[in-house]
């Protein structure tokens, strides 16, 4: 049996991520409640700006299942925010914390909690962190996002030699989704083109269907994340699997 600790369920690419996962059984670890919960085996709901709150509870939910080693554990970080859309000239420090608080504690809490409870698991263990493009390449208006994607790449790379070093055996690497048809893309085509001056581009990209399906992409994350060698990459991208 696989046990898939699954943030974001509720909706966009973490909704379709627990529709594909079939097989598998969903620790759910959402903000809003999550509606479908055909495939949900356990359900937790946490604020990840409440980073007091992650720290004291992070160790519950990775208690609340008991694997053995004939079952596999995976934790796969996906909720994700893109605000503050702003000039670095105009950010304040109480929303770019705002972000970081999502994009990047939260899912180091997360990953902290797994390695703790499963480093001495004998079964196979496996993390994936959705990353994006934007933290590879610089966007106008995204300095926030942008870091903390790399912050969050730059995490894994980290960990990869820490897992070696202490003899983890824990796989771990980001994913790449691309543009996904979600509600992150209706906050950024919301956005003030005097401070985002890519507006059009993204407008452009619903109006001509370049966005992807969240079922797409989900699918492919169920490809990546069961691959016979995951972790032999750091990094995989959605185009090599959808
Ligand atoms: N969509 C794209 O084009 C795109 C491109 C590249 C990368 N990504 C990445 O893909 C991942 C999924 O994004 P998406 O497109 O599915 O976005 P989405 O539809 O906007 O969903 C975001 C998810 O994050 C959760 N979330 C936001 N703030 C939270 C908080 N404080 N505590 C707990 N959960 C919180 C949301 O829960 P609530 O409903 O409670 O807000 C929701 O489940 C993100 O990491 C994003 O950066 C997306």
């Amino acid at each position: 049996m696989k046990y898939v600790f699954l943030t974001g369920t509720n909706r966009g690419l973490g909704e379709a991520a627990a529709k594909a996962f079939t097989d598998s059984r969903i620790i759910s670890i959402t903000r809003s409640s999550v509606e479908n919960t055909d495939n949900i085996y356990k359900s937790f709901t946490m604020d990840f700006s409440d980073t007091d709150a992650m720290e004291q509870f992070v160790s519950e939910i990775f208690n609340s299942v008991d694997p053995d080693e004939n079952d596999e554990v995976y934790l796969l970080n996906v909720a994700g925010i893109v605000d503050p859309v702003k000039a670095v000239s105009n950010l304040s420090a109480e929303e770019m914390l705002a972000n970081y608080k999502v994009n990047v504690v939260a899912p180091t809490l997360l990953i902290q909690g797994f390695v703790n409870r499963f480093k001495e698991f004998g079964g196979e263990k496996r993390i994936v962190t959705v990353t994006s493009g934007a933290a590879r390449g610089p966007i106008e208006g995204w300095s926030v996002y942008c870091s903390s994607k790399a912050a969050v790449n730059m995490i894994h790379s980290v960990l990869d030699k820490e897992n070696i070093h202490q003899g983890n055996n824990i796989k771990s690497a980001v994913f790449y989704p691309g543009v996904i048809d979600t509600g992150m893309q209706e906050v950024i085509r919301a956005s003030d083109i005097e401070e985002f001056p890519n507006l059009d581009r993204f407008k452009e990209y619903k109006e001509t269907n370049k966005l992807a399906k969240a079922e797409d992409v989900a699918a492919a994350l169920y490809k990546v994340v069961t691959l016979e060698d995951f972790g032999s990459e750091e990094s995989y991208d959605v185009k090599d699997y959808i």
